[in-house]
């Protein structure tokens, strides 16, 4: 069976169970401080098991992207070395919120595998919950025993920990038992030796896990206890690729046509064989492995950066690189080539890889090759280490500079000092890196109480689109304490007038005030999940009384301004340079917006011109804002609004109309283009291969900035004795300055000339070595011009020139080639050591070397001892 028809019949077998089938969700979070990525199928449903929120169906199904690459799952460093785990994985999943439970999950778990996918019973296992002793103190699950027995044999029923049979999304969070369903799919001679049984959750290759019916009833709270939710619940994830290699005879994941045409590719571009040699095989599934994970983010919005969840996706690509470099042999950028077949085979599961294979085409292909640089400045920077090193081992600090400092991999470090027989102190490199993270981890440490809840029933509503000012109560709050911002608190209520931070656009501030007048102001908003969380620096007094919020309107109103210009600023680009652009970030502040947008090269004046043009025409037109709240998707579409790759759409959308740019946008707008009076483009650069940053200003923002260029303008006329025409006078004085230079150059020239002749006479005979060490008044380059100057005339020559300029002092010291061999001597050695008396040090090669220092007071005792050093 094809991957595709595995996928399709999965799907309409919960489709015929009454779910709805929804498409994946993007990969990557937004407004989930606890988790980075989705890394299973049930955190984009997470917010129903909570009862934050409902569902349109109490019935859900869909494949969904997965990532386990940080926090609770993660899989990184075990991709490649098994044949089993990803990074970036599919699972099909059956949800039900609320609705059916254990007895119909089991069932139809076990009609599809062994009906529908014919897969043998004989070949299965299952797990349930064995109970544990701690202080959760949980039974054992027989409910879910007593409804497998009905399926299959009890000896077959195995019982599992905490560890493998309770399944916890993360720190906090849903969790419950569950049970999983394994497969065996060794040869009967394997068979016969051991029992399968005894190889479930072994991490035996072929004994694995396909997969999890998870029984959601519990919310482990922060404190580390465990609460029943609400209802109960059930989650499931099939590992998409582990059933393909069940369902397609085959011994390994990578063997399915999952990833066949990935790997086939790799061995055409590397000329390389996989299933000959395990090294080589490690590396062909690390970059058949990692170039889906990294591509699927590129399409979900999520460039490689250096922080965040940007820096975790070029961390997987780096790990592609390196094991390319290092075991096939591949020094130039080769991964990109992949995304062709990769969008060739899943683009009409996964549309969003097809419609922008160029984009990631061309982000991996620069993220390639600026890491391949990397490699060759650290290989040039470890050769150094190891010429320096004494002895057989390089110091574990060293090697942690190279990670740390230059990115270099410490896995190449450690095997190309392996290949020079030498030893890495890989005790020490870890103490390093150790550090490192301490360092890390206490500035980012943050701790969270549970909420304290005043009213459980109330809602969370924000009413912010129509009001700045609302009488609220407060429902629920918790403290916060981190390093950065010391305590806060986190506010929740009723309702809310305070927008919070999303989709660009930042949260509102403002303030709260009770009925006897005490004041607390928001800092901040933001939003978790679905809950609106006002942060501040205290708790009210009155904590059950009403309060009045108020948002600081004139920092909502700047921030309307910029918001509604982004939209108008989308329009305006795909208008002048073509419906290729679209939105790849955007930031709305209240002093300024910044855009991120998909174009392949550098604005010309004439298109910015074009750009903000066609932004202040709209502003001039006077257009209304043109609002429609809850909307289907599909009407909103319908009327031409866009929607983004990468953005999670709710099942009802607002649209927002400003003439002809109609957006799908949570945020808040000006009632009309007239408010934001002009619209200015301050500039224009690239942020990766293939995306470009606009940052542009409007309203009050544009009139400082006009005025400061005219307070500028008028200052440099100032200073230009108030020239009538400034730029000529500019130029004229610039003109004089270069024949000036030239001048100096000239006299300084004739100067060196002068002094070489007196110096020449000057030279001494030390021990048959042409001496001289002496103070002149020339520059660093003047003072090198002499030195070799002199030194083409003589092949005896040992020079010690002092120089004092700008306070600071100079020593350049000169040996002729031949003393540098015949005498062993070294004038980097000489600066370094005469450096100490001008409190400073340099360095150099053996003929030449100079040092700086702070100290000219010091130049002549260094000239003194220079003689000594000869003699
Ligand atoms: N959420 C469960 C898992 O990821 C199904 O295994």
């Amino acid at each position: 069976m094809k991957s595709q028809d595995i996928r399709s019949k999965f799907l309409s077998f919960f489709e015929e169970k009454k779910h709805s089938i929804v498409p994946s969700a993007p990969m990557v979070l937004k407004d989930d401080p606890t988790l980075m990525f989705v890394n299973s199928g049930m955190a984009p449903f997470k917010e129903y098991f909570l009862g934050n929120a409902q569902p349109k169906n109490s019935r859900i199904s869909d494949s969904q992207k997965c990532l386990r690459v940080s926090g609770k799952h993660n899989d990184l460093e075990e991709v490649g070395y098994d044949t089993y785990h990803h990074t970036l994985f599919e699972m099909l999943g059956n949800w039900s919120f609320g609705d059916y439970f254990k007895k119909e999950a089991i069932a139809w778990a076990w009609e599809l595998l062994t009906e529908v996918y014919g897969i043998d019973k004989d070949i299965l296992y299952v797990t349930v919950f064995e109970g544990s002793d701690d202080a959760d103190n949980l039974s054992m699950d027989t409910e879910a025993y007593d409804f497998w027995k009905q399926y299959i044999a009890e000896d077959r029923i195995l019982k599992g920990d905490k560890k493998d049979n309770f399944w916890e999304m993360g720190e906090q969070g849903p969790c419950g038992p569950c049970s999983e369903i394994h497969v065996d799919i060794r040869s009967a001679e394997e068979k016969a030796k051991v029992s399968g049984k005894d190889l479930v959750n072994q991490d035996h290759p072929q004994v694995v896990e396909i997969w999890n019916l998870v029984f959601m009833q519990y919310n482990r709270k922060a404190n580390g206890s465990l609460e029943n939710l609400p209802d109960k619940h059930i989650d499931t994830g099939m590992g998409f690729e582990r059933l393909c290699m069940v369902l397609q005879g085959v011994q390994s994941n990578y063997d399915t046509d999952v990833f066949t045409p990935l790997i086939r590719e790799i061995e055409t571009i590397t000329k390389k064989k996989y299933g000959k040699i395990e090294e080589i095989d490690i590396a062909i599934r690390v970059i058949a492995d990692h170039v889906r994970a990294v591509a699927f983010s590129i399409a979900d919005g999520q460039l490689p950066s250096n922080t965040g969840a940007g820096y975790v996706i070029r961390r997987i690509l780096r790990r592609a690189v390196r094991y390319g470099f290092t075991f096939l042999g591949k020094k130039e950028a080769f991964i990109y080539r992949l995304v062709d077949i990769l969008s060739k085979k899943m683009g009409t599961a996964f549309p969003e890889l097809k419609a922008q294979k160029q984009l990631i085409e061309n982000v991996i292909k620069e993220e390639e090759q600026s890491f391949l640089r990397t490699l060759d400045q650290g290989l040039v920077l470890l050769n150094r280490i190891v010429e320096e090193t004494k002895g057989d081992t390089v110091s574990g600090e060293k090697a942690f500079e190279l990670y740390d400092t230059y990115g270099f991999p410490i896995d190449l470090t450690a095997l190309i000092l392996s290949e020079k027989e030498l030893k890495l102190d890989e005790k020490g490199f870890n103490a390093e890196l150790q550090k490192q993270k301490d360092r890390s981890r206490a500035a980012s440490e943050m701790s969270t109480d549970d909420w304290t809840i005043l009213f459980d029933d109330a809602e969370e509503e924000f009413i912010g689109y129509d009001t700045l000012e609302a009488h609220v109560k407060l429902t629920r709050y918790r403290k916060i304490i981190s390093k950065k911002e010391g305590e806060m608190y986190q506010l929740v209520f009723n309702i809310t007038p305070f927008y919070p931070e999303g989709g660009g656009q930042v949260g509102d501030k403002g303030y709260l005030e009770d009925t006897h007048g005490d004041v607390i102001y928001i800092l901040d908003t933001k939003k978790e999940n679905n809950v609106i969380i006002h942060f501040a620096k205290n708790l009210p007094k009155h904590i059950e009384e009403p309060f009045k919020a108020v948002v600081d309107s004139k920092q909502r109103y700047r921030t309307e301004c910029n918001h509604t210009a982004t939209h108008l600023l989308h329009q305006a680009l795909r208008e002048v340079l073509g419906t290729h652009v679209e939105q790849k970030g955007s930031a709305v502040h209240s002093k300024y917006l910044r855009f991120d947008f998909s174009h392949f090269s550098k604005l010309t004046i004439e298109e910015l011109r074009d750009v903000e043009n066609f932004v202040n025409a709209r502003i001039a037109g006077k257009l209304p804002l043109m609002e429609k709240r809850n909307i289907p998707k599909e009407e909103a579409i319908a009327d031409g609004a866009m929607s983004l790759f990468g953005e999670k759409y709710g099942d009802t959308v607002r649209a927002i109309r400003f003439g002809q740019s109609i957006e799908l946008c949570g945020g808040t707008h000006v009632k009309n283009t007239a408010d934001i009076w002009h619209f200015k483009i301050v500039s224009e650069g690239a942020v990766a291969a293939g995306i470009r940053r606009i940052e542009a200003i409007t309203n009050d923002a544009v009139k400082d900035f006009y005025f400061e260029n005219n307070r500028a303008y008028f200052e440099m006329r100032d200073l230009l004795n108030n020239a009538k025409e400034p730029v000529k006078a500019l130029q004229n004085l610039q003109e004089e300055n270069t024949n000036l230079k030239k001048q100096i150059e000239t006299l300084l020239k004739d100067k060196a000339k002068n002094i070489k002749g007196e110096l020449k006479n000057e030279l001494q005979d030390v021990n048959g070595i042409q001496f001289l060490a002496k103070k002149i008044d020339l520059d660093a380059g003047g003072i090198k011009d002499v030195a070799f100057e002199l030194g083409s005339q003589f092949d005896n020559l040992f020079l010690l020139f002092g120089a004092e300029q700008n306070g600071k002092a100079l020593l350049s010291c000169y040996i002729s080639k031949e003393l540098v061999v015949s005498k062993e001597l070294n004038a980097g050695l000489v600066v370094r050591e005469l450096g100490k008396y001008i409190q400073g040090g340099g360095g150099g090669q053996p003929f030449f070397a100079t040092a700086g220092g702070k100290n000219p007071a010091g130049i002549d005792e260094a000239l003194a001892k220079a003689r000594e050093y000869l003699s």
